[in-house]
């Protein structure tokens, strides 16, 4: 086998963002721009000759052209074992449960999540570290740094690598392992749920649906539900993956999942919803009539989380994102636990989990985990949610009626607007950034105004500070206006408006949101001239 080594020269825009390298499929496309990437992340590296690398994708377009590059340079670039899911395929969640599971040195996952696929679509690339989480700032800081300066890449000069069969192969000192890309998730799944109590449920008449969104979860979601719990056949819907995700935008919402969506709030509704996304480490939970903010459920499996096995010990402590409603912090506060507030991205949980300084954590954007992986996982929040009813033996809205009895309903929206003009959305955030500090004390709209920053996050762990993590508008009376730019969008720029407002009265829990929200929504854009600076008079996506 040849090793050759391929001169080139930089690229100028692979600064990696919220989560990875994100970019449509055709700039991947471009001569070498993959392999300066991944080059880069093995400069980047110290130490992994003859270690192990798991590399896997979410089954996209251009994912088995990509994985073929990638295997032939980490053999090139000296590890000794790879991991691969067999045809290229590993679930986020699943790559970050098999890195920690076999002691790998990292992992490379290819992915743009919720993003679509397909030629004219998205694309993305990520590394995952040993601890099985992505690389953090500091370590995506050096990757950057290093494709800004890149000369050449290592390639084994090799024919294309059978992916379809599992087992071990052998080039030159490099093992190749073809594995079976659900086992390992499912027993660790098996290891943290009571499966018995689950397939009772099921046995017992429950129904639920399952939107696979034509993306990864659909194998991981038939083997587990409908195999080792005996859901009933046809529980698990567009659980077949391609390449374009069935033409669809594969994220969990109510908006991209309007068919799981009709089917809930309609009269033969089943008693529980889900979905997740390209990837399998998003989730949206929706019960009978009913839908459940990732906010507000990240705060019910909180809450529940000791009636699992896997959690019966109860929680070190719950850690959210900034933007994340404050539901999780009343359930923190009624645990005598700790609560995290984190930038966006889920690499900030690391460090947190690591340290096993919290156990659960959340994201408004339909993320939800625990510290049995190192990312989000879609599955997992779902087997949360059925062990939780399976031992409660109640409905997703009874217990949510319960919940927001005892500490309150924090009401959530979050409202896209994509696509924008990105020296408009620059203004704005600019324009709002410089009026902060004038802000607190002010009564605008009739409505007090208590604080007013820009969000910078100290990590406890290894003391590195982020700034710039969104700027917040603080109320007196509680609720809170977010805005920040989206770092995953691959056109323009998408600004992201998030509200909250917090309602103890029992009475008022069954208004509907927007209305509740109206007030800040006025306020949001008379403090950041949404309209004014883009010309969009409503959102693209509301959640
Ligand atoms: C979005 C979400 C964020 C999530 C990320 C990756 O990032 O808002 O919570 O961690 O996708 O799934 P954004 O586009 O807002 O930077
Ligand atoms: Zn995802």
């Amino acid at each position: 086998m040849r090793i050759l080594s391929i001169a080139t020269s930089p690229f100028d825009d692979q600064k990696p963002g919220t989560s990875g390298l994100r970019k449509k499929v055709k700039r991947f496309q471009a001569a070498n721009y993959l392999e300066n990437f991944v080059q880069s992340i093995f400069n980047t590296l110290q130490g992994f000759a003859g270690e192990t690398l798991v590399i896997g994708g979410d089954g996209r377009y251009y994912n088995a052209e990509a994985i073929q590059t990638v295997a032939k340079m980490a053999i090139a670039n000296g590890f000794g074992r790879l991991l691969i899911g067999q045809n290229g395929l590993l679930s986020t969640p699943a790559a970050s449960a098999v890195i920690r599971k076999h002691g790998a040195f990292g992992g490379i996952i290819l992915s743009a999540s919720h993003n679509p696929g397909g030629p004219d679509a998205d694309f993305g690339i990520k590394y995952n570290n040993d601890s099985g989480g992505p690389a953090p700032e500091k370590l995506t800081a050096a990757i950057y740094a290093e494709t800004q300066k890149l000369g050449e890449y290592k390639i084994a000069d090799l024919p294309d690598i059978d992916l379809s069969n599992l087992g071990d192969h052998q080039f030159g000192d490099t093992t190749v392992e073809i594995i079976d890309p659900v086992a390992d998730y499912r027993q660790l799944m098996r290891s943290l749920f009571d499966f018995e109590a689950i397939s009772g449920l099921f046995a017992s008449g429950f129904t639920m649906r399952f939107d696979g969104m034509n993306a990864i979860t659909g194998p991981y979601a038939i083997s587990i539900l409908e195999d080792k719990l005996v859901a009933p056949a046809g529980t698990v819907m567009r659980g077949e993956p391609q390449p374009d995700f069935g033409k669809h935008h594969p994220d969990p919402n109510p908006t991209h999942a309007a068919e799981l969506m009709a089917a809930m709030m309609g009269d033969d509704a089943p008693d529980l919803g889900a979905a997740s996304d390209g990837d399998g480490d998003r989730n949206m939970i929706v019960g009978k009539g009913i839908y459940v903010t990732p906010s507000d459920s990240l705060a019910v499996i909180a809450a529940n989380a000791h009636l699992v096995p896997g959690y019966a010990q109860g929680l070190q402590g719950i850690a959210r994102s900034m933007p994340t409603s404050t539901a999780a912090d009343k359930v923190a506060q009624a645990l005598g636990i700790p609560l995290f507030e984190t930038p966006t991205g889920w690499k900030f949980f690391g460090n947190l989990l690591d340290a096993g300084k919290a156990s659960v954590c959340g994201e408004e954007s339909f993320g939800t985990g625990s510290d049995h992986i190192r990312e989000k996982d879609g599955l997992w929040a779902v087997l949360m949610w059925l062990n939780i009813m399976a031992v409660r033996g109640q409905s997703v809205a009874e217990i949510m009626t319960d919940h927001w009895q005892k500490y309150g309903r924090n009401y959530y929206s979050r409202h896209d607007y994509e696509a924008v003009d990105k020296a408009a959305a620059e203004t704005l955030m600019n324009e709002l950034r410089d009026q902060l500090p004038s802000l607190a004390g002010l009564a605008v709209n009739g409505m007090p105004i208590f604080a007013a920053d820009d969000f910078a996050y100290d990590d406890p762990v290894d003391g590195s500070t982020s700034k710039h993590q969104g700027l917040r508008i603080l109320l007196e009376d509680g609720s809170r206006i977010v805005l920040r730019m989206s770092g995953t969008g691959t056109e323009g720029a998408t600004i992201r408006l998030y509200l909250e407002r917090y309602e103890p009265d029992p009475d008022k829990h069954n208004l509907d949101t927007q209305t509740v929200l109206k007030p800040l929504i006025e306020l949001a854009d008379e403090l950041a001239g949404i309209s004014r600076h883009t010309g969009r008079t409503a959102p693209d996506v509301i959640t």
